[in-house]
Parts: C-alpha cells; structure tokens; sequence
C-alpha cells in the first residue's frame, strides 16, 4: 500500500445488512484505491453481536468491538463514524458522533426529514467536522461518465425526460411490526428507502448542477399507504423548462435491470444494474444509428469509491464533499418532505414537520 494516500480509521454504528457489505468493501484489496480503510471499531447493541458480525464480515481483523455506540464516538482511535441505522436514528447518531469530534457518512436518507438535516449540518458546521450522507450511487465511475455524455457532450440532444423507478417485493406481509421496512416509527416506506435513488436519477439527468446552483423543479407526486407507510410513491418533476422526471418506487414488485430511461431530442439512453442503486452499465441509442453501450466492471459492490473521496476529502481538510455537498442533501431531503406532504406519508408526531402537518 502506497505511503501517499491517506489513511482513515472508521467505527461503524450498527451492524445490520448494510453495515456488512460496507465493511466487505472496504476490506477489498484494489489496485486503484484512493485510500487505505481501517475498520477501527464497531458499536452494536451488544458486543456478542459485534463480534459475530466482525468474524463473519471482515474474518482476520480485529475492530475494538462495543457494546454500545457511545464507546465508539468517544473512541480517539476512530477518525469517522459510519451511521447504519434505520434512518430515524440518523439525525441523533450524527448528532452524538459530532459531539465527540468525529467526522460523519451517514446512510441515505440522511435523516427523516429536512429539518432534522439542517440540525445535523449546523452541529458539523460549528464543530468544523467533516459529514455526508453515503448515497453512494453517485460516486461509481459510470454516473460521471453518464452526466458528462448527457450534459456536457449532449449525446441525445436536450434531455426532456426521464423515467426512473427503484421497485423491491419486499414481502411486508412476512415482517414483524418492527422491521424498519415495517415500522413508521423507524422511517418506514419505500420513498426514504429506494424512492430516493429514483429521484437521484431524475435529478442527475435532469440538470447539469446540484445542490445551491440547481434548478428548483415543481414536484407533483402521490402514495399509496398501508399501514401507515408509503408502499408505493410515484413523483413527477416538472423543470421550468418543460422537462420531466417521472420516478416511482415499489414494495411489491421488482424493477427489471434497465431501471431508467432518459429521452433526449437527439436519442435515447438505458440505465441497467442488478439494483438501481448499483449501475452496471448504459446504452446510448441514437434515432438512426447504432447504439454504443457502456459496461463498467467493480469489485465487490461499490461503496470504495464513496469511502475513498470521503478519505480523501478528510485529508484535505474539506468538511464536504463536491460529489454529495451539505445543499443537496438539503435540497433532496426538502423534495422527499414535499412528495410526503402531497402523497400522505406521515412519520410519527415530534419526528415530522414542525408545522404540525402530521
Ligand atoms: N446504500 C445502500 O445500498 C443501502 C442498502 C440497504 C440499507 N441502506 C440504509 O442503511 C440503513 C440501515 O439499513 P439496513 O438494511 O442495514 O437495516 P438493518 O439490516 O435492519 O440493520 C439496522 C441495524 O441498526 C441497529 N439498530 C439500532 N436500533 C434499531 C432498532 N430500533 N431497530 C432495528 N435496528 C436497530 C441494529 O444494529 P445493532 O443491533 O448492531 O446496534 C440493526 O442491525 C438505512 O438508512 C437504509 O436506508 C442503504
């Protein structure tokens, strides 16, 4: 491992099913890494489970494993605490951690709501703390190869619209009441879930700019509820432009692997992957010519290159990052609120809009 990248040492809060596939790539060996990752600590709710979950996922290191998360943000061998709770913990594990010093990559989405986001970003901003939320999607190679074929060479002319829908048979009716898929109280519902991976496509295909330097687009939007969450969420945006992205998402049924379509004036182009989180490869069809198709090969899952710009963010000095700076997720986490607003979805009293929407 070279000397001139820079070493970060992470405590991972939780142990649940991302958590695992985090530390597995970041375990990888890769030839083109950007950083060199440390599993320092793991925090769970207990340490029997933190030591199984080590032995499993990542055999051969030995994390300091807790009991508790607390252990971990108080931890001086931890540079960053990696957030892998259901998302209505988020805001006080990132409040918890911030406290202590520790930089911040929190698990999308974010937080439960817009508000709780600013919180989180104005305790990172006085403590001069490095945070940002892991939506890990837009840091593979093929979404930067995507965004500079459609924005910047304009491959399909002027993009009009987008159609992009994350759907997963998440068999609710076989989960217990406190499932975080399950339970409103956990952040339930498949808009915070998988919806915002749509809505990322439609965003990033849509506009060449993110956060503050981004059109603002009209959003119309509407949900199915059972049980009090959204198993279904369909959300239009309308550009000032007159460009739409239709983007939907499912607990009930599974999306097929070309899971987005973007329409151009000049052609078309097809997103494909085994999860609409994790793109595997596009295919650009001109009306009249031969369609050229893009295939992008990884390791393991991906999460690396989310972890390694962070790394290499943190030894720059940076409190955010470019890719996912604090104004998009401010901007995504007030379109989620909207299309919650309009479509029903409501989280529990205290935990919800200030308003008193709920
Ligand atoms: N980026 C991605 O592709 C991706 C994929 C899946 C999920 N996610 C995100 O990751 C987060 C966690 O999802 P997950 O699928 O990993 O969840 P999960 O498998 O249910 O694990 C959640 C973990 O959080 C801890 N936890 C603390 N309080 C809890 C409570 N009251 N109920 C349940 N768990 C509790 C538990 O760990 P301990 O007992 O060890 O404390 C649990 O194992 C969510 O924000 C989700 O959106 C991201």
């Amino acid at each position: 491992m070279s000397s001139q990248i820079p070493t970060l040492r992470w405590g991972i809060i939780a142990t649940g099913l991302i958590s695992s596939w985090f530390v597995q790539d970041l375990s990888l060996e890769r030839a083109d890494a950007k950083a060199h990752h440390i599993i320092q600590a793991i925090g769970s709710s207990s340490v029997e489970k933190g030591r199984a979950f080590a032995a499993k996922h990542i055999p051969g290191k030995s994390p300091t494993i807790y009991g508790s998360y607390d252990e971990v943000y108080s931890d001086r061998a931890v540079d960053i605490v990696y957030v892998g709770t259901p998302h209505a913990f988020h805001k006080q594990n990132c409040l918890d951690a911030i406290k202590q010093g520790k930089h911040v990559l929190c698990e999308k989405a974010f937080t439960l709501t817009a508000a709780e986001a600013r919180e989180v970003l104005d305790a990172a901003r006085k403590s001069g703390v490095f945070v940002m939320e892991a939506l890990w999607t837009r840091f593979f190679p093929l979404v930067r190869t995507l965004r500079a074929r459609v924005h910047d060479e304009k491959v399909i002319g002027d993009v009009r619209r987008v159609f992009c829908d994350f759907a997963m048979d998440m068999n609710l009716a076989s989960l217990g009441p406190d499932s975080r898929l399950k339970n409103p109280a956990l952040g339930a519902g498949t808009l915070l879930d998988i919806g915002i991976y749509s809505l990322t496509w439609g965003l990033l295909a849509l506009d060449p700019r993110i956060g503050s330097q981004a059109e603002t687009p009209k959003i119309v939007a509407t949900q199915s509820l059972e049980d009090g969450i959204d198993v279904a969420t369909s959300a239009i945006l309308v550009y000032p432009n007159g460009s739409q992205g239709i983007l939907t998402s499912h607990a009930g049924v599974k999306t097929p692997p070309a899971f987005c379509r973007i329409e151009g004036t000049q052609g078309t182009i097809v997103v494909e992957g085994w999860a609409t989180s994790a793109p595997t490869a596009f295919v650009v069809q001109p009306p009249n010519g031969e369609a050229e198709r893009y295939e992008f090969a990884r390791v393991g899952r991906g999460f690396y290159w989310e972890a390694d710009a962070v790394a290499v963010d943190i030894a720059a000095g940076k409190c955010e990052n470019e890719t996912m700076p604090w104004t998009e997720t401010l901007r995504v986490m007030e379109m989620l609120d909207e299309i919650r607003r309009q479509g029903g979805a409501r989280f529990p009293p205290g935990q919800d809009w200030e308003s008193g929407v709920n």
